[in-house]
Order: C-alpha cells, then structure tokens, then sequence
C-alpha cells in the first residue's frame, strides 16, 4: 500500500523514548514509526534532516474570542498562532460574547471553527442555569469540560451560591467530564477591592489579587470536591500556597488536577512592575517564593500540565490609563514552547517532563483520544523543532492579533518550525499553509 506521507530522517519523540527514524502517515493518522527502509511507499516524502518531532502540544486553557469579539481573536487567526506554536490542539474558553452556554450557543461556535480553524478545536462551556442540562451539553453538544469561575458568576451559576454550585458539580461528576476552576475567591476579591480599588498603584492591585484569594479559592473548591468527588482541574495556578493545597489534596487521594502557565513560571511581579500592564493577568504575576514553588511543583509532578492561557486584547485595551480598566491576559500560544524549549536548553526543564506536561497528560485528563502521544494508530499531530535555533520574541510578528507580549525582546532557543494537524502541514518555518477550515473539532466522546 502506499501512504499520504513519509516523513524520513527524524529523531521522533515516543512514549518509549527519542528514536532515529521516519513517520508514515495515512488518512491522518500514524500507521508507521520505523527507519527509513522500512516505511511503506509514500505519495509524498518529506526530510526532517535530523530534526526533532515532538507530539503537537494540547493546550487546554485558550481564549480563542471569536463573535462579537473578534477584533481581539477569531478562530483563524487564534488558531493560525496556535500553529505557529507548534499547538495542534487547543481547548477553548467559554468567557465569549455570547457566553458559551448550552447547546445553541456551542453549536454555533462549533460552526464557525469549522469554517475557520486550521488547528483542532475542543470547547468548555460555562455551567448553564439549568442543571438538567448539564449532562445534554456534554452528550449533545459536544462540549469535553465545564469552565467555572470562583472570581465572578460568568454563566448560570454565582460561585457564592454553595446549594447550587455543589448541585452542578455533582452532576459533572455523573456526566464524568472535569470542571476547570479558575480559582480566585469572589468576595475576598470584593473587599479588597472595596479597600484598595480607588488606587492607581500596580502594589494595590496585586493586594486586590492577593495569594489569598487564589488560596481560599483552592481550599474552598477542594472541599467541594471531597464532598461530590468531582475532578476539578485547577486553571492556572500562581502561588506556593495553592500549589501546597493541591499537593495535599491529591496525597489524600482527591481525583484532581492543576495547571500551571509559562508566565506565572518566568514572570516574577517585580518585573511586571517594571513593564506595566503589557504582562498583566489574572492571577498576576507573583514573588520569586511563588515562582521557585511552582517549578519545585512541576518536578514533582504536581503540576499536570503547562497551558498558555492565551488571553489576547487589543494594544489599546491593554494601554487604558486605570490599571483597574486595563484588560488583563497575554496572548501565549505562540510564544509557550519557544520559551520551553529555552527552560531545556539552560538546563531547567527536561524532554519528558515537557512532553508529559504539554501532550500526554493534557490528552489523558480531557480524554481526548488518539492523541497527546507518537504512537502507531494516532493522529498526526506533531511539531517539528530546531531545538538549538536561536532568535528573538518579537510580538508585531504575531498571527495572533494581539500583537503584544511580556516576552518582547526576549532571547530564546529552539523553535516550531513545522507544524502537523491530523497529517497535513499547516505551519512551514513561520508560514501558515493551510485554508482556513482545514482543522478539526473535538467533540466528547463515550
Ligand atoms: O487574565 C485573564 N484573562 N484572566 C481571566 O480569567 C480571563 C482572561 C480573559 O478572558 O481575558
Ligand atoms: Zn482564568
Ligand atoms: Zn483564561
């Protein structure tokens, strides 16, 4: 039989380890990992020239806007960076205008990723009011996770109300997907704000987004999560202390799982100060104490996974004079695995670790299938990188229009350069090949 595609002369990253060998490809999948010589014919053949092939990274924390907030994001030019990032599956956010919330408000979206992604796209939704509709969002719509905010009510259910929040997780749990928390406690937010919120001073709104708001939004949802079992994944979690409780947490046997990103790993809050509102987020950045935390965390496997939390705005939404009126986010997808491969040259990050926290275990704790891992039978999704290319980040040459970053200027090492989605080139050495549609959508599956 003859393949679509052989791709000859890599090293390819295996879930047994680095191998001198090609890839043949057919009707999207990996049918063949072995030498050259022993690849089936191929309609197409592509040298590697040695090159490292790693699978594609599944982020699963990705603001993609779209809708009526395209002029920030839309689904190509989202995913058009995620490509250029060497991502070939990201996990959509449901924070959007119309909120994703429910069965219409999914398959729409899902409409337009069709006609417009170049990646794979998976999609959260928010907790609908109705808790009937729970499992339909799941079953019917597609949807592979909940999205919950602890910080405000964004979607059906306040985070204060307890009644209805242990109601709706308890109902994720029989629906059997996780439910994503950004963890940052809404009243204790309310207060300092009430306090802090007349100030102009970046201090005053670090003591607004204070460690103990993330802290008592961690705890709070553990408890919730001993007491219905549901598998809450937290999002982006930037502090010793929460990184602690979770730790705790899943000694004790608790079904849960964090994420950690790269700016709340390199970002320490002096240099934000420094920058200004260009690096801000929420949660903000932290103290070295927090950062060396959280790295500590990743070898110890705590940390599951790196997601990128791309939060693109415009420059001028990030520019607004009242740092309580700036947008808070930074677009992430194409600057994550630059900024990895960096941490692995220096001598701060390992293959497997990388590898584990950007692919597989994000492909386990979604259940995504097929995907996540080289392997024979899977997708192929992968991303070929020059791990000792050097150059510097810079954001006006973003394909994400939120062409700013805390990392402008920024030196690294090793680079994306060709990026594979379900077998098809769709980034070339920074050029985007592929038609806009050309991605797929993942749906939840039994
Ligand atoms: O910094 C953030 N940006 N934090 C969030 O929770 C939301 C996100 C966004 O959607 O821009
Ligand atoms: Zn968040
Ligand atoms: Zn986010």
């Amino acid at each position: 039989m003859t393949v679509d595609l052989a791709l000859k002369n890599a090293k390819v990253y295996t879930p047994y380890g680095v191998v001198e060998a090609g890839l043949a490809i057919d009707n999207e999948r990996i049918v063949k990992i072995a030498k050259h010589v022993n690849l089936p014919p191929a309609s197409k053949e592509i040298d590697l020239k040695d090159r490292l092939v790693l699978p594609g990274l599944i982020d699963v924390h990705v603001h993609l806007r779209d809708q009526e907030l395209a002029y920030k994001e839309d689904f190509f030019s989202g995913t058009a960076a995620a490509a250029n990032g060497g991502v070939t599956l990201t996990i959509d956010m449901p924070n959007n205008k119309p909120l994703t919330m429910g069965l219409e408000s999914l398959k729409e979206r899902m409409r337009i990723a069709e006609e417009k992604a170049i990646v794979n796209v998976a999609f959260y939704s928010a907790f609908p009011g109705e808790i009937e509709e729970i499992h339909r969002i799941v079953k019917m719509g597609g949807a592979i996770a909940f999205k919950l905010f602890m910080s405000q009510q964004i979607g059906g259910i306040n985070p204060e109300d307890e009644e209805k929040l242990t109601k709706a997780l308890k109902e994720a749990v029989k629906v059997g997907v996780p439910v994503a928390v950004h963890a940052e406690d809404a009243k204790l937010l309310r207060e300092k704000k009430m306090k802090y919120g007349e100030s102009e001073d970046l201090e005053d709104y670090l003591k607004v987004h204070s460690l103990e708001a993330e802290a008592e939004a961690v705890k709070h949802i553990l408890q919730l999560s001993r007491v219905t079992g549901t598998h809450v994944h937290f999002c982006h979690i930037s502090s010793s202390e929460g990184i602690e409780a979770i730790s705790a947490a899943k000694k004790s046997g608790l079904p849960v799982t964090c994420e950690v990103t790269p700016h709340h790993l390199l970002i320490p809050s002096q240099y934000l100060k420094r920058v200004g509102a260009v690096a801000l987020a929420d949660p903000p950045a932290r103290s070295q104490r927090d950062i060396d935390g959280l790295w500590k965390s990743l070898f110890d496997g705590v940390v599951d996974v790196l997601a990128s939390d791309h939060a693109p705005h415009t420059v001028e939404e990030k520019r607004e004079k009242s740092i309580w009126r700036v947008k808070t986010g930074i677009p992430g997808l194409e600057t994550m695995l630059p900024l990895l491969l960096t941490q692995i040259n220096d001598g701060h990050l390992d293959l497997p670790t990388l590898t584990k926290v950007t692919s597989s275990n994000p492909s386990r704790i979604f259940s995504i299938r097929g995907r996540g891992e080289l392997k024979e039978e899977n997708y192929a999704d992968l991303v070929v990188v020059e791990t000792k290319r050097e150059y510097k980040i810079d954001s006006s040459r973003f394909y994400s229009k939120a062409k700013y970053s805390p990392f402008d200027g920024w030196k690294v090492r090793g680079k994306p350069v060709k990026t594979f989605v379900n077998g098809h080139l769709v980034m070339d050495e920074g050029e985007i090949l592929a038609k806009p549609g050309s991605g797929g959508i993942v749906k939840w599956s039994s």
